[in-house]
C-alpha cells in the first residue's frame, strides 16, 4: 500500500512539475531527412530540460509556405512562441512589434564574445536581441557523386567551362549531368551562384544589396541569365516543381552527376549514411571558390503572456547557442556552427573547409548574403528577384538581355 501511494505520490508530483514546466510552439520547415534529425536533436534538448515541445513544421524548401502559415497565426493573434525566422525578415517583424527581447539570456551567456558582428547586428533590432542564430549555411557549392564522373570518364567541374565539358560527357555516357528541382528559391540559389562567379563579389553586393540599376542590367547580368539558360539543358524533364532534397537523392543514388545546392544537401547525404570524399564531394561551385554565399539559420521568439511559456523560450534560446547543441545539430545538418569558438575536430572536410572559408572571405570582402535565402535584401524585391528568374527559367526560349532588364524594372518597382 505503501509502496503505491508512494507511486501515486512520485506520479502526481511528476505531472505536476511537467504541466509546470513551459511549453513552446516551434515553427520550422525542416522536413527532409537531413533537416528533420537536425531539428529533433534541439527537441530532445529541450525536453531533457523538461520542457514541452509542440512541433510545428510546415513542410517546403526555402520556408515559403511556412511563412505564409505564420502570417495568417500572427494576424489572427496567436503566434507560436518561437519560429525560424531569418535576415531581413527578422526587422520587420521587430518593428511590428511581435517580438520579445532576449537581451537578458544574451547578456548571461555572453552571446557577443563568441557570434561575429556581422550576424549580431541582424539578430538586434535597435541594438536588442530578437533572434539567436542557429548556423552558418554555405549556399554556393557543388554536390558530386565521385562514381557517375568516374563512369563518365569526366572531372568534377570548379568551374563553368569545366562544368560544361563534363556535363556534356556525363549526358554521352547516360546520365542526368544537373540534378535540379524547379522552384523559385532554388533557380535563385543556383542563379545567385553564376552571379556571383561572373560579377564577383563587389558585382554581386552592387546588384543585390546595393540595388544598383546599372549593374542588375549589365552587360554582366546578361551573361549570367545567358549561362543559367545554358545550364539548363543539362536538367531532365522531371525538374520543374521538384523538391530540393529529391535532386539530392538523385545524386545520392547516381542517377545524376552533381547538384548546385547550400550545404543543407550535406545533411541528406549523412541521413543516408553516405561520407564525403568516398560517396560524395563537395567543391565549391563553378568558379567562386575562396567567396562564400551565406545563409544563417535562426529563431525570434513572440511575445506571450504565460510565465512558464517565456521561461520556457528563453531555455530554447539558450540551448541554441550550447556548444554541444552547436556540435551535433551542425554535423546533421551540414552547416557550421555559427560560434566562432568551436573546436571542429569531429566536423569533416566539408565543413572545416566551409568554416575556414567563411573566415578568410570576410578579410577579403567575398563573403556575400544570399538573396534565395532571405540576407540580402527586403522580401519585397526578394519576390520580385524570384519572380523575374524563376520565369525566365520555366520559359527555354526566353531572351537574357529582355531578362536583365525586366530585372532591373522589377526590383526598382519593388524597392
Ligand atoms: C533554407 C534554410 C536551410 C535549408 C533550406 C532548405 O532557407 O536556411 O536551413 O534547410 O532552406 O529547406
Amino acid at each position: 500500500m505503501n509502496r503505491l501511494k508512494c507511486l501515486l505520490t512520485a506520479a502526481l508530483w511528476l505531472a505536476v512539475s511537467h504541466a509546470s514546466a513551459g511549453e513552446v510552439e516551434v515553427l520550422h520547415w525542416w522536413t527532409s531527412g537531413g533537416e528533420a534529425k537536425s531539428i529533433t536533436v534541439l527537441k530532445e534538448m529541450l525536453e531533457q530540460q523538461g520542457y514541452t515541445w509542440n512541433d510545428f513544421a510546415v513542410a517546403g524548401g526555402g520556408g515559403e509556405s511556412a511563412m505564409t502559415v505564420l502570417k495568417t497565426r500572427a494576424v489572427s493573434g496567436n503566434p507560436p512562441a518561437a519560429a525560424q525566422i531569418k535576415g531581413h525578415d527578422i526587422q520587420e517583424w521587430a518593428s511590428l512589434g511581435f517580438l520579445t527581447n532576449l537581451n537578458e539570456v544574451a547578456t548571461t551567456e555572453g552571446w557577443d564574445s563568441f557570434i561575429p558582428p556581422m550576424i549580431t547586428d541582424v539578430m538586434k533590432y535597435h541594438q536588442d536581441y530578437v533572434a539567436v542564430p542557429v548556423n552558418v549555411h554555405r549556399v554556393n557549392w557543388t554536390w558530386a557523386n565521385p562514381k557517375v564522373f568516374q563512369q563518365a570518364g569526366a572531372k568534377i567541374p570548379t568551374n563553368l567551362d569545366e562544368f560544361f565539358v563534363a556535363a556534356d560527357q556525363i549526358q554521352a555516357a547516360g546520365y542526368i549531368p544537373l540534378a535540379y528541382g524547379g522552384q523559385p528559391w532554388q533557380d535563385v540559389t543556383v542563379f545567385e551562384t553564376l552571379a556571383l562567379d561572373m560579377l564577383g563579389a563587389q558585382g554581386y553586393v552592387k546588384a543585390f544589396v546595393d540595388l544598383d540599376m546599372k549593374t542588375l542590367s549589365s552587360t554582366q547580368m546578361v551573361e549570367v541569365f545567358t549561362q543559367f539558360q545554358r545550364l539548363h539543358r543539362y536538367v531532365d524533364g522531371g525538374a520543374p516543381g521538384r523538391n530540393w532534397n529529391v535532386a539530392t537523392s538523385m545524386v545520392i543514388k547516381g542517377e545524376a552527376a552533381m547538384q548546385i545546392m547550400g550545404d543543407w544537401a550535406k545533411g541528406e547525404f549523412s541521413a543516408a549514411g553516405k561520407q564525403p570524399g568516398k560517396d560524395y564531394v563537395c567543391v565549391p561551385a563553378l568558379g567562386t571558390a575562396g567567396a562564400f554565399i551565406y545563409n544563417v539559420d535562426s529563431f525570434v521568439f513572440f511575445e506571450l503572456n504565460d510565465h512558464d511559456s517565456i521561461q520556457a523560450q528563453q531555455v530554447l534560446a539558450k540551448t541554441i547557442l550550447d556548444p554541444e547543441f552547436q556540435k551535433v545539430f551542425n554535423l546533421n545538418k551540414g552547416s557550421i556552427p555559427v560560434r566562432t569558438d568551436m573546436d571542429m575536430s569531429s566536423f569533416d572536410q566539408c565543413a572545416v573547409d566551409s568554416m575556414r572559408e567563411f573566415k578568410s572571405s570576410a578579410k577579403t570582402a567575398s563573403l556575400v548574403p544570399s538573396v534565395a535565402h532571405d540576407m540580402a535584401t527586403t522580401n519585397y524585391v526578394q519576390a520580385a528577384i524570384f519572380d523575374v528568374v524563376s520565369n525566365f527559367a520555366a520559359d527555354r526560349t526566353a531572351d537574357p538581355r529582355e531578362a536583365a532588364q525586366r530585372l532591373a524594372k522589377a526590383v526598382k518597382a519593388a524597392r
